[in-house]
């Protein structure tokens, strides 16, 4: 059901509604389509924190993390990898599609992308340039269960891995259980995949922080990607390096929202965000679509 509601005096989408396409996946933050040999992937306002989604949204948040998206996936196809990325243009995505009935949808504009449908690797391809929270913790109580880091800075919250990054593979399920390399084997198809999934993700976050730092002056300090076999050849699925899937230093990510919940004792509490913190997210998210210099935000 369409779902438009009013925070701080703007439109705000919690639940999309394309009544002529099947809907293939609806997801904490994002409902996916089916269209053809596609997939439409609809990034709604909703919130989620510690897997839980928050009862009210956030202005323009899925508009802005599509556009981040877009941006990473287009510059890392340029790089010449796999991605499921097609387009986030919609005038583009109804040619390629021939789905008319799209233009008619106002509220679509800006937050829809069109990918290659993927059979999904049920990892999360988490990577680290810096160590905060749960890595913090896992070096301390000796549970790191990766590659040996070395640190100038000690076990210190966004203290620089001089070895980085390093990769931090999680199980794509309820609790995102931290997984062994071993471990990973186990999930996805075979040694030679994981082994692809860890070198490509290491090159990739290399690839992506120089770009950002010598093009937008921000650091990519983690974050995750995910993968998927499209036509049996590995490909980065999902969203990339934005504002709900990575860390940045300046922090522009939902890592803000994090705290604000910690600190107000409501972390897992699927709480309504108080106008001035729906608006302290929102603004946050679009800087870090000016500081990407993406057009029209
Ligand atoms: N190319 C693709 N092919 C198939 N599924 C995809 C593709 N790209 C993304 N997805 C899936 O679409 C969903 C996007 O929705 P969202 O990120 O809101 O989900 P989520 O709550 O994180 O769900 P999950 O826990 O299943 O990842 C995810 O499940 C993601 O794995
Ligand atoms: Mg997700």
């Amino acid at each position: 059901m369409l779902r438009i509601e009013e925070v701080a005096g703007k439109k705000v989408l919690m639940e999309s509604e394309i009544p002529f396409l099947k809907l293939f996946k609806k997801g904490k933050v994002r409902e996916v389509y089916e269209i053809g040999d596609y997939l439409l992937i609809v990034a709604t306002d909703r919130i989620s924190a510690f897997d839980v989604v928050m009862k009210s949204g956030v202005p323009s948040k899925g508009i802005y993390l599509t556009q981040q998206s877009a941006f990473w996936f287009k510059f890392i196809r340029d790089n010449g990898f796999s991605t499921h990325f097609v387009s986030a243009d919609l005038d583009e995505i109804v040619e390629i599609t021939g789905e008319k009935r799209l233009l008619d949808l106002d509220w679509l504009r800006g937050r829809v992308m069109l990918g290659k449908r993927a059979r999904v690797l049920p990892i999360e391809a988490v990577c680290r340039f810096r160590i905060f929270g749960s890595a913090v913790s896992a070096l301390k109580n000796n549970t790191w269960i990766w590659d040996k880091i070395e640190s100038d800075e000690g076990l210190v919250e966004g203290a620089l891995i001089k070895n980085g990054p390093v990769f931090t593979p999680t199980e794509k399920s309820e609790t995102d259980d931290k997984i062994s390399f071993e471990q990973m084997v186990k999930l996805v198809d075979s040694p030679e995949t994981a082994r692809q999934i860890k070198e490509t993700t290491i090159e990739l976050f290399r690839l992506c922080r120089e770009h950002a730092l010598k093009n937008f002056g921000f650091e990519i300090a983690d974050g995750k990607v995910e993968y998927g076999f499209i036509d049996g050849k590995l490909s980065l699925v999902d969203e990339t390096f934005t504002s709900d899937s990575a860390r940045f230093i300046p922090d522009k990510s939902k890592e803000v929202f994090r705290k604000w919940l910690v600190d107000n004792n409501l972390k897992k509490v699927a709480t309504v965000l108080p106008d001035e913190i729906a608006m302290m997210v929102s603004n946050l998210y679009r800087s870090q679509c000016q500081d990407m210099k993406i057009e029209g935000i």
